[in-house]
């Protein structure tokens, strides 16, 4: 089977990618590089021993796309790209709007001409708002509280009205937590350009000495120490988990809506003291006001994932900081070389 994997060169994409290799799919990445690098082949053949296809391109080029799936003769599409920013969509929502809906109305145009009509897409945990109980299954209410996460939430919509239309569609919208952790070999994981805007490659910078100090965004919520809880996913589950819904897929039709999340809460506190363990080294840290826009607390029900995909997170707190701390130091030793 050949699945074409938009964003395929970025964080969970090349993650994907190594999975579905290595499950026996043919793989070929497309990407617009605009928060990813192509150095990121060079990576993925050493570590599954293969040269992957890759298209630079933009999703939003129904004509590159057209051209793509049928060169590659294309069963599936994982549809990763488009930007993800949650402070950033606040003041660049056309931006927004424009990579994550126009690009995936592109897709689906690109995919109805190729009559390719297997899609994975990327969803998030935001689409469910503030949560009204916990753990979050796929049965609360959506709603978004910012661009980034309206435009995820548009086009779940968007899917579930294309499904509705032409029975030969099978959609699969992985409403994924918080992806942290990298490959094992080191060799690929989250690189954000600047100042990360997320808790995982924050803490990671400053345990290496990057950065002098982690903010901790308000340690007066109602949870266990004050600080915010997460369900933080390793990146090589969530990839598994694209697998699993490929799988599925291939003989399920119809709009499906999936978390894929641990189950498990950690806390702000909690993630700082696990890659203290995890790298050995101190991650100083001061108390500061709440984020705007942030909840107390946001974890995920994983029933549905268990029996529908027959997938469920294995790997603990413990693999996400290891592999984590392991690709922050093959980082540094690069710049380093
Ligand atoms: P990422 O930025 O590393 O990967 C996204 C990739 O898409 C990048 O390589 C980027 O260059 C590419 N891209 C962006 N716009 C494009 C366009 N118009 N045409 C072609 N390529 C384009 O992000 P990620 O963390 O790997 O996230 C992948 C997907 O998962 C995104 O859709 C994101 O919204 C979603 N998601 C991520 C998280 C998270 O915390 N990382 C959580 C929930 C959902
Ligand atoms: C986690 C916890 C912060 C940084 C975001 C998006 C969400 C999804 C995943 C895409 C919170 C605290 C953070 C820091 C801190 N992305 N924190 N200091 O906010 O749960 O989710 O990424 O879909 O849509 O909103 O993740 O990693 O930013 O924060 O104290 O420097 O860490 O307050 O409690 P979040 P995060």
């Amino acid at each position: 089977m050949n699945v074409l994997l938009t964003g395929g060169t970025g964080y969970i994409g090349s993650h994907t990618a190594v999975v579905l290799l290595q499950s026996g799919y043919r793989v070929v990445l497309y990407d617009n590089l605009s928060n990813s690098s192509d150095a990121v082949l060079e990576k993925l053949a050493q570590i599954t021993g293969q040269p992957i296809p890759f298209i630079k391109g933009d999703v939003r080029d129904t004509e590159l796309l057209i051209s793509t799936l049928a060169a590659h003769r294309i069963d599936a599409v994982v549809h990763f790209a488009g930007l993800k920013a949650v402070g950033e969509s606040v003041e660049k929502p056309v931006d927004y709007y424009a990579n994550n809906v126009q690009g995936t109305i592109s897709l689906l145009q690109a995919m109805q001409s190729a009559q390719v009509k297997t899609l994975v897409f990327s969803s998030s945990a935001t689409v469910y708002g503030e949560p009204q109980f916990l753990p979050l299954d796929e049965s609360h209410p959506t709603s978004a509280t910012n661009p980034y996460g309206r435009s995820k939430l548009h086009i779940e919509e968007m899917l579930k009205d294309v499904a509705a239309s032409d029975p030969a569609w099978g959609i699969a919208c992985l409403r994924y937590f918080n992806p942290v952790g990298a490959h094992e070999s080191g060799l690929i994981g989250e690189n954000p350009n600047g100042v990360p805007n997320n808790l995982m490659p924050y803490i990671a910078q400053v345990a290496a000495g990057q950065r002098a100090e982690l903010s901790v965004f308000g340690a007066d919520y109602p949870t266990a120490d004050g600080t915010g809880v997460r369900d933080y996913i390793h990146v090589m589950d969530l990839a598994q988990g694209h697998a699993a819904a490929l799988a599925f897929l291939s003989a399920t039709i119809g709009w499906h809506a999936v978390n894929l999340g641990t189950g498990k809460g950690y806390s702000v506190l909690d993630m700082i003291q696990a890659v203290e363990k995890a790298s050995g080294q101190r991650v100083p840290y001061k108390i500061v006001a709440r984020r705007a826009g942030d909840v107390a607390a946001c974890y995920a029900d994983p029933k549905k994932a268990g029996e529908a995909l027959n997938w469920r997170a294995t790997r603990t707190l413990d693999d996400m900081c290891a592999s984590t701390w392991r690709f922050q130091q093959s980082q540094r030793l690069s710049v380093m070389s």
